[in-house]
Order: C-alpha cells, then structure tokens, then sequence
C-alpha cells in the first residue's frame, strides 16, 4: 500500500492510501481509458498482439466484445480520509481509477520514432564532420535525452528497433545503435539518468570521424589492404581532433572517439594503451560496437548470428572486453534476442517479440510460418505458458535465425504494421 498526503482545494488536508489491484468487469462495462491486464480466454487465442493493453477506442471494445464476455483491469482504490491536525476526522471515502498504461505496441511506434529523429541528426552531424562545417549538437543532446527515456520506457521496444538495418546508412544507423545499446546496459550496470545521457552521447559521436576517412576506403566492397587499414584506423584520431574543445560535448565522448579500438591487452590502435588507461565509458561502447558491427550486414559479407557474436565476445573478456561489463551485456541480449526470427521444434517459425527478465528463455513470438514454411494466421505465442502445438507437443525453441531467413525480412514486417488477425499497430508513424 501507498500512503500520500494532498490538499484539497478548500484547504483541508488528506491522507490517501493507494492499492494497486485488478477489477473484474463484463466487457460491456469497459471504457476507453482502461487497462485490461487479462481476457478469459488464453492471450494466445485472442488477436491481441501484446498481453496487457490499454483500451483506446469504441473499437478496440468492440473487438474485446467480440472475443470475450469478462476482462481483468487494472485500478487504484484510493482511500480518502480527511485529517485535522495528525488525527483522522471523518470515515474513509473510497474511490477507483482505472490505470492508463502504455501497451508496447505504442512503445514501439514512440521508440521509433526517437530511433527516425535520432537518426536524423546522426546524418546531419557527419554531414556536417564530412564537410568540414561546424558541428551543431543542439539537437544531439535531445534526441540522447529522448534515447534514454525510450530505454528506461521499454527496453525491448528498443532491442527490436536496433535489429532494423539498411545496409545503405551504415554508419548513421550503427550510431544510433551504439547509442542506444550502450544506454540499455548502462541501465543494467545502475548507471544514473545523467550518466546514461553522456554515454548516450559518447554511443552516438564516437565513430564521428569516419567522415574524414575516404569514401573509397570507408565503403570498400572488400578486405583493406594494410595501408588502408591504417587509414581506416585513424578514425579514431581524427573523431578526437573533431570533438576536442568543445565545450558543448560531454568531454568523455572525445576519450570514446579516440580509445573505442583499444584492447584490456594492449594490442588496440590507435595507441595501444594498457588497460588501466580504459575508461569505462570507452569499454562499455567497446563492447555493443563490436556486437552490432559483428551483426550488421555489409555490401561484402552478411552479418553473424546475434548468438555467434555472443560468442566472440565472451571469448574475447579481459583479452579484448572488460569481463563484467561483456557478461552483462550477455544476459542482456539473451539467447532469443527481439527482432530475431525463431525456428519452433516442430518447423513452426516466427519472430521474436520480447523476452522479459525472469522469462528470458521462454520469450513471446509472433508466429508467421507453419511447419511447411508456409503463412499461416498470425498469432502470439507466450513460451512462458507452455502453449501446445497441433500434434500436443509443447513448443520448444529449435533455432534463432536473422531477418532475411525463410524469406522473412523483419523490417518489412515491422514497416506495413504488426498485425494479427485483424488487430493491426503501425510502426510507421515517422
Ligand atoms: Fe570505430
């Protein structure tokens, strides 16, 4: 239980007790406004995309109408009781509110629309580095802000959002990435708001120098020849040059431009500092560069698996990665990654919606194909309910694939709208 004091307009004063709880209500009792936190039939067997939804419009109560007779929503009873001095004056008035809440659905439309600005501005600012202009991180420094708030809100809408990439934008989109994976695990190492703001800042600025690299080197279709991998290399010197002094960056960036590329074992570049010299800011970024670089698909060869660059990562702690930071980070991501494409054991295959701590190994999946790769109706499967398949079988993960397997490409999925039977959410909105 809540207890908070409040003063009335007439002055008196009250002291509320807040309970959070779940109301049962026939569904023809339900209003826009309210959040149904559970159906009386399985999630799985509604066409609700997310469990737990807020209720939007006539619409939306219409289609609850359609498939139930009885939902769950979430209130708060509120107690209040008016107080003269520090005693209780008058018997308790009860009163419901009913809980708005944001569904990930909308989450998702919001974290992408963050990720479109964020990635505006990236392009802006290495136009800008390229033409040798002046820098005008105004704007940067909200679209971080905005980056952390969409973490904190949802922190699977933003993994799924990172998945989505073009390979034509690399470096814009690789920096947005960085920014926001690196903002997702500074939250799990219990960094504080500003903090995870100027490491956002340090994910998004600290390949800046990229722009002084020669396009025909920067965007070469295939293995650089070691001088031009010393040319390559030198982004980091030149993202230092770009951003030192300036009072308007947070100083950390120009230490993450520069040292991104060192190694715990001295073997980095530029320098080849000892690890003592890292900051942790710079092994932090470390490590998500390296995983979504890993993972991105170039014009010269196809990004690993999400698990594949796990891997590397976990076998490269204190040689390469600081140990505590890349296990962190392991966990994180997981085993079943959003925006991953799924293999069910019995041939079924979907696409990995969120996977929620505690339930790590049993995520929810949209399921698309069936056993014969062919479509079938859309639905969620919630892993954590041990759903069953058509033969009685539990569904159990066989197989975690990238977007383009099975000629499922997620980002179109994503882009013409998440919909299931005839309940659609569109990303779309930017
Ligand atoms: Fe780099």
């Amino acid at each position: 239980m809540n207890r908070s004091r409040h003063r009335g307009r007439s002055g008196q004063q009250y002291v509320i007790n807040k309970r959070h709880s779940r109301r049962r209500l026939a569904v023809h009792e339900l209003c826009v406004g309210m959040y149904v936190s559970e159906l009386d039939i399985p999630w799985e067997e509604s066409p609700f995309l997310f469990q737990g939804f807020l209720i939007e419009s006539e619409q939306d109560i219409q289609v609850v109408q359609e498939y139930c007779r009885e939902v769950y929503v979430d209130v708060v009873e509120e107690d209040w009781q008016a107080v003269s001095g520090h005693a209780p004056s008058t018997p308790s008035n009860t009163r419901t509110r009913y809980v708005e809440k944001q569904n990930l659905a909308q989450q998702l439309t919001q974290a992408n629309r963050t990720y479109q600005a964020a990635k505006q501005q990236v392009r802006q600012l290495l136009l800008s580095a390229q033409m040798g202009q002046a820098l005008d991180t105004r704007q940067a420094h909200t679209v971080v802000k905005d980056c952390v708030d969409r973490v904190v809100g949802n922190p699977n809408a933003v993994l799924w959002l990172t998945r989505l990439k073009n390979q034509d934008e690399y470096t814009a989109e690789h920096s947005v990435n960085v920014c926001l994976l690196a903002i997702s695990l500074g939250r799990l190492l219990d960094l504080a708001p500003y903090e995870l703001e100027n490491l956002g800042m340090c994910g998004l600025m600290h390949d800046i120098g990229k722009m002084k690299v020669p396009p025909e080197i920067l965007n070469k279709p295939g293995p650089l020849s070691p001088q031009e991998f010393e040319e390559m290399a030198r982004h980091t010197v030149y993202g230092r040059q770009l951003l030192m002094g300036r009072s308007d960056i947070y100083p950390g960036a120009v230490d993450v431009a520069f040292s991104h590329h060192e190694r715990l074992d001295g073997k980095g570049y530029p320098r080849g500092i000892d690890s003592h010299k890292i900051s942790r800011f710079t092994r932090i970024v470390t490590i998500v560069d390296a995983y979504d670089a890993m993972t991105s698909d170039r014009c010269y060869k196809a990004g690993m698996s999400s698990i594949d660059a796990l891997r590397i990562i976990n076998r490269n702690v204190d040689v390469q990665f600081d140990a505590d930071i890349a296990r962190t980070f392991i966990q994180m991501i997981g085993l079943y990654p959003p925006g991953y494409l799924m293999q069910m054991s019995n041939g079924e295959v979907g696409i990995i919606l969120s996977s929620d701590p505690g339930y790590r190994l049993k995520p929810k999946v949209i399921m698309i194909l069936d056993a014969q790769q062919q479509p079938q109706p859309e639905r969620i499967l919630n892993l954590a309910y041990r759903p069953l398949d058509d033969f009685g079988q539990p569904y159990e993960p066989a197989g975690v694939f990238r977007s383009g397997c099975f000629g499922i490409n997620v980002a179109d999925y994503v882009h013409r709208g998440l919909r299931i039977q005839n309940f659609a959410y569109s990303l779309d909105e930017s």
